[in-house]
């Protein structure tokens, strides 16, 4: 069963230490940047992702002060731990942790255009174009509630 951690002083070594291959280096920003990125914007919720104890991954999702809606901003599960369904697990109870805050009814994401495996990955969660593409990003979202 996967289950979400905060990062403290227990598993913070551990978190900036997990690591994606190569070649996905250029579609998600490394851990230790995005928990600098939390202290200073203290709207993104940084949670490591395990899987029956064992450290797998993490996530960092926002709810962004420009727009007000959620936004899932990071997703990586380590390169040792990819294809097992880890990842699909952890952004379904994500998205669940996500809509038990009725008073909105959107979530974002965004990833490179190349990233197909990302794209597959949240198409099947039901994630659909936005229309939008920041940052070179292309947007998708999920409608609830
Ligand atoms: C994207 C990522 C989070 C997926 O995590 P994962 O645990 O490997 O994915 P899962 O095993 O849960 O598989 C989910 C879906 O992803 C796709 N997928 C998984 N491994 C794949 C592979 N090797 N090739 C192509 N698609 C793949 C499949 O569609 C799969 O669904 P299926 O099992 O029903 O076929 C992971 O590959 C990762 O950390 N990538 C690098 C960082 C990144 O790109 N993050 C997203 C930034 S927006």
């Amino acid at each position: 069963m996967i289950q979400f951690k905060y990062i403290d002083r227990h598993n913070f070594f551990e978190v900036i230490h997990l690591q994606v291959t190569d070649e996905q280096k250029s579609f998600v920003a490394s851990n230790v940047f995005s928990l600098a990125q939390a202290k200073a914007f203290p709207e993104c919720v940084c949670l490591g992702i395990y899987f029956e104890n064992l450290l797998v991954g993490f996530t960092m999702y926002c709810l962004d002060v420009d727009d007000k809606e959620y936004w899932i901003y990071r997703l990586m599960i380590d390169a040792r731990y990819q294809s097992k369904g880890y990842g699909r697990a952890a952004m379904e109870k994500l998205i669940d942790r996500i809509k038990q805050d009725q008073n909105h009814e959107v979530i974002y994401l965004s990833f490179e255009p190349d990233n197909r495996q990302a794209m597959k990955l949240y198409e099947k969660l039901g994630f659909s174009p936005d229309g939008r593409v920041i940052d070179g990003e292309v947007v998708y979202k999920l409608t609830y509630g």
